[in-house]
């Protein structure tokens, strides 16, 4: 049975409308965006309403209108909306995550993770709006009761990715309308289809309308007039540096509040006393899934001298024995590439790797897989720590192998780069690994796993490039969705 957001069919293509203000309802323009599975070009999974700016302005004033009322809500009642949302989408999870693979080309286990990974966040800020708000301070005057609230802070725009198009959207509103801010919310038009589960689990929920409004279209339609309206009073976005550095700038003149998760060129150290099996198959992991399309994937294997034939060798038959394929047939390890401009970005990066390091293993199309934007998975070794291939976040299932003598050069390589999400170290020597701790340049830091992973009640962001300071996700969420209000409280003077 289809559903509400399903506004028209045409030879039993769905055809999927914006959702303003309680309303599901084509663009006003008539636009539409063809929506296809990356592993199957001929598969046309829906069309989806490309909103103009007029539509992306009505949601907008939608999402001004509901504010204050929302606002108002208790915030039990918010979390309960949440668990509501959490189970409809458990119970949804198989499904949901099989569109997820069609729609964006990760594994079936990995889209399925992801979606019960939505699950885990709607749950964890249904409790985490339940936890205390504020803080009792003395005052300097005996009478007074000094202490802090926090408050929403009102329209909320969301600009999501595609490579995690169901976990990022609930990591970003989840906590948006928990802590009472309205939302318009931008996925990215290449997944639009796990946005619409989203909203729809929240709409069915029982939020009220308004609330959040989801807006599916393109960058000057959509996403900057969200960002440039003075309505939308905070902007959360996770995507390319190019993008974010403009929102940063646009933002700027307006005095918005902004939170910006951007790339990533995370190392994974491997010291000589690692156990190499699980150092290998960890740093394979982290390189690979998702076909290397995490702002967190392990991109760089910064290995000590002695051990880099061996661990060459070990990466290179680990990345040769991956099954390159669609991802939603059994056995496949490894999906495509988002779209055909990804996949000839990566090969013409892949090009321009082979100068400053050795072609290991991969390097071009793979044979005998489905009309689908497929690069092979990819390893250089002997990799220049300033080349472009080590400096330069890639986006695709490239490895670069890095030998270095000792963990002070292994930390400096780490840290030689514009960016600082997260980094690894495989070591048995619990001395080598504090001062990796303490040294490296990241905001998320792994001892003897992969780079990638994010679980919701921990901080998620970077140093350097990779963010703006600004943490999501936990506690931390509170901190971007809130303000604060410090109250100074006397009693009327005695008659
Ligand atoms: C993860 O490592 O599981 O866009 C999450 C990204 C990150 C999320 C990574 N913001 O890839």
């Amino acid at each position: 049975m289809q559903g509400k957001s399903v506004i028209n069919e045409t030879s039993g293509v769905p055809e999927y409308g914006i959702f303003i203000n309680g309303e599901w309802g084509p663009s006003s323009s008539g636009k539409t965006i063809e929506n296809r599975n990356p592993a199957r070009v001929d598969d046309l999974i829906g069309r989806f309403a490309s909103a103009s700016a007029e539509d992306t302005r009505r949601a907008i004033e939608a999402a001004a209108e509901a504010r204050r009322a929302w606002a108002r809500t208790s915030p039990i009642e918010r979390a309960n909306i949440l668990y509501r949302a959490s189970e409809l989408l458990a119970a949804r999870a198989e499904d949901v995550g099989r569109e997820l693979t069609r729609e964006e080309g990760k594994t079936v286990a990995e889209g399925i993770g992801e979606t019960r990974r939505a699950v885990a966040i709607l749950r964890y800020f249904a409790g985490e709006v339940q936890q205390p708000d504020g803080e009792h301070y003395p005052s300097a005057n005996p009478n007074t009761l000094l202490f802090t609230m926090r408050e929403p802070i009102g329209v909320v725009g969301i600009i999501t990715p595609w490579n995690f198009p169901i976990a990022i959207p609930a990591w970003k509103i989840a906590p948006a309308i928990a802590f009472g801010n309205t939302v318009v919310f931008k996925p990215a038009s290449l997944t639009p289809l796990c946005a619409v589960r989203l909203v729809e689990v929240l709409e069915e929920a029982g939020l009220p309308k308004g609330v959040v409004n989801l807006v599916t279209g393109g960058g000057s339609e959509v996403g900057d007039v969200i960002v440039n309206d003075e309505r939308v009073e905070a902007i959360s976005f996770t995507g390319s540096n190019a993008v974010g550095n403009q929102i940063k700038k646009d933002v700027a003149e307006r005095g918005a509040k902004v939170q910006l998760e951007m790339g990533g060129k995370n190392p994974a150290i491997v010291m000589a006393d690692a156990e190499l099996d699980h150092a290998v198959a960890e740093v394979i992991k982290g390189a690979m899934m998702s076909t290397g399309q995490k702002c967190t994937a392990t991109s760089r294997a910064i290995v000590d001298r002695r051990l880099l034939d061996e661990v060459t060798e070990r990466i290179t038959q680990r990345a040769a024995s991956l099954t390159v394929g669609d991802p939603s047939q059994d056995g496949v390890t490894m999906g495509p590439l988002i779209d055909e401009k990804a996949a000839e970005r990566v090969l013409g990066d892949i090009e321009k790797s082979r100068d400053g390091a050795r072609l290991a293993v991969g390097g071009g199309r793979p044979s005998g897989v489905p009309e689908g934007h497929f690069v092979e998975p990819t390893v250089f070794t002997d990799v220049d720590p300033d080349s472009y291939l080590a400096q330069e976040e890639l986006f695709g299932p490239v490895l670069g192998v890095i030998p270095v003598d000792g963990l002070e050069e292994a930390v400096a390589v780490a840290n030689q780069v514009r960016y600082g999400l997260s980094a690894s170290i495989f070591t048995r020597d619990i001395g080598k690994a504090l001062a990796f701790i303490r040294e490296v340049e990241a905001g998320i830091v792994h001892v003897n796993s992969e780079t990638a992973g994010a679980e919701p009640q921990v901080p998620f962001g970077g140093y350097k490039g990779s963010s703006s300071y600004s943490r999501e996700q936990g506690k931390a969420a509170r901190e971007f969705f809130t303000q604060v209000k410090t109250v100074y409280f006397d009693p009327p003077p005695a008659q």
